[in-house]
């Protein structure tokens, strides 16, 4: 897949530019051209002679190749040599720049003057990512089309753990490959997606909730992205997580704050899947401390949660497709069709709850129902049965 591509390597000052060399090798081992342009912060963390000699290509520094002989090196012809450009590490310093479109450096300028694709991995301490500029940053750039990578989460060089890990050597080289793949059929779209539980709080340390995983939701994210959809996932309470590096995961716990995260992501989308379990109810009251016993028995007085969909469904313009799930024990085709038309969807997924399928499985057996035709599917997993779903998705772009 990636057989003579030409990859630019963009390599800015993090710690993690130690994993470029292992990206550079790979790259390399899938029989890339790779030419690698460094930061001056970057050369302190690795060296140039490192990136140099995996790479098998002198490594650009700055707009002089050689003071004695007046050489220069030319950013526009390496911009225009390049198939797919890919900075990584990117530093909030080189992305804040990006972003800006300032050229005051030989990557930034090379940046400016690329019509190749470009990837972009960010890689910093958390509160650096978390910080709003660096997260208006990654938006503008996101607009304009960039690939961002988005960052691991997990133990950082600073002893602080949470998002900001660069991804790893091996799924930046899938992800290219993916890219190079001829799958992409869904570029350009943007989809929001909603998977797993919400928790309702009855106190600091209870709540509602149910035994939703998300894996359908995350399975369906991934599929998307594969295909070369933006993708804005919005996920509830869970350890799964999707695989899909482009994919922008948001957490959130309650369906309020699921809608709040909904909402903001949906003005952009020509797609929205509803593939979590929203709970129906919540507490009427968030207690501030936890219940006593000594208080006696509480009753707890449920009130209705907002229904996602339903809202959204209602605000849908033409051209937007939406998909929804739903799971019922009687009558599936029948409440699933009036699901379909109180909700504004499209589609709708059945999943019979049954052995090995539905909430906790990594199978499903689901039947996609349309205002006019329904389609049965065997029992796959939950990844395959994504990609049937997906193809259904697709069929309505077209
Ligand atoms: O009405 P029911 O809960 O069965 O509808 C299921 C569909 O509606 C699913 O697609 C689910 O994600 C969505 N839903 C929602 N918000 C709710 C309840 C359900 O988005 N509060």
């Amino acid at each position: 897949m990636l057989a003579n591509k030409k990859i630019l390597l963009g390599v800015t000052g993090s710690i993690s530019a130690y994993k470029s060399a292992y990206l550079v090798r790979e790259l390399v081992k899938n029989n890339c051209e790779v030419k690698v342009i460094m930061t001056k912060a970057a050369t302190g963390f690795i060296s140039p002679v490192t990136l140099s000699t995996l790479s098998k290509n002198p490594v650009y520094q700055n707009y002089i190749a050689s003071e004695s002989t007046g050489t220069w090196n030319n950013h526009i012809e390496l911009a225009l040599w390049a198939d797919v450009a890919l900075f990584a590490p990117c530093s909030a310093n080189t992305l804040s720049k990006l972003a800006a479109g300032a050229c005051n450096n030989f990557l930034t300028a090379t940046a400016l003057s690329l019509r190749c694709p470009l990837f972009v991995a960010p890689a910093m301490d958390v509160d650096m990512y978390k910080h709003p500029a660096t997260q208006h940053n990654l938006k503008v750039l996101r607009e304009r089309g960039v690939h961002i990578i988005n960052p691991d989460s997990g133990e950082l060089a600073s002893g602080l753990s949470g998002e900001g890990r660069l991804r790893e050597p091996d799924e930046i080289v899938d992800l290219l490959k993916n890219f190079f793949s001829q799958k992409r059929t869904l570029a350009g779209k943007t989809f929001l997606i909603t998977a797993g539980p919400t928790y309702e709080a009855l106190d600091p340390v209870r709540f509602l909730g149910n035994r939703s995983s998300g894996k359908t939701g995350i399975a369906l994210a991934d599929e998307l992205a594969s295909r070369g959809a933006q993708v804005h996932l919005i996920q509830g309470p869970g350890n799964a997580k999707a695989r899909h590096p482009e994919v922008k995961t948001t957490r959130v716990q309650s369906a309020r704050e699921m809608l709040a995260a909904c909402q903001k992501v949906y003005p952009q989308c020509q797609g929205a899947v509803f593939a979590a379990a929203v709970s129906d109810y919540r507490p009427a009251e968030e207690h501030e401390q936890k219940l006593k016993k000594e208080s006696g028995t509480p009753e707890v007085k449920l009130i209705e949660n907002p229904d996602i969909a339903g809202e959204l469904g209602a605000l849908k313009k033409q051209g937007v497709i939406h998909a929804g799930f739903a799971l019922e024990t009687q009558h599936g085709v029948e409440n699933a069709r009036k699901k379909l038309k109180k909700k504004n969807f499209d589609l709708i997924v059945l999943n019979s709850p049954g052995k090995n399928t539905g909430f906790e499985h990594d199978t499903n057996q689901i039947t996609v129902i349309t205002h006019n035709n329904s389609k049965s599917f065997e029992l796959k997993t939950k990844t395959e049965a994504a990609k049937d779903i997906v193809d259904e998705i697709q069929l309505h772009f077209t």
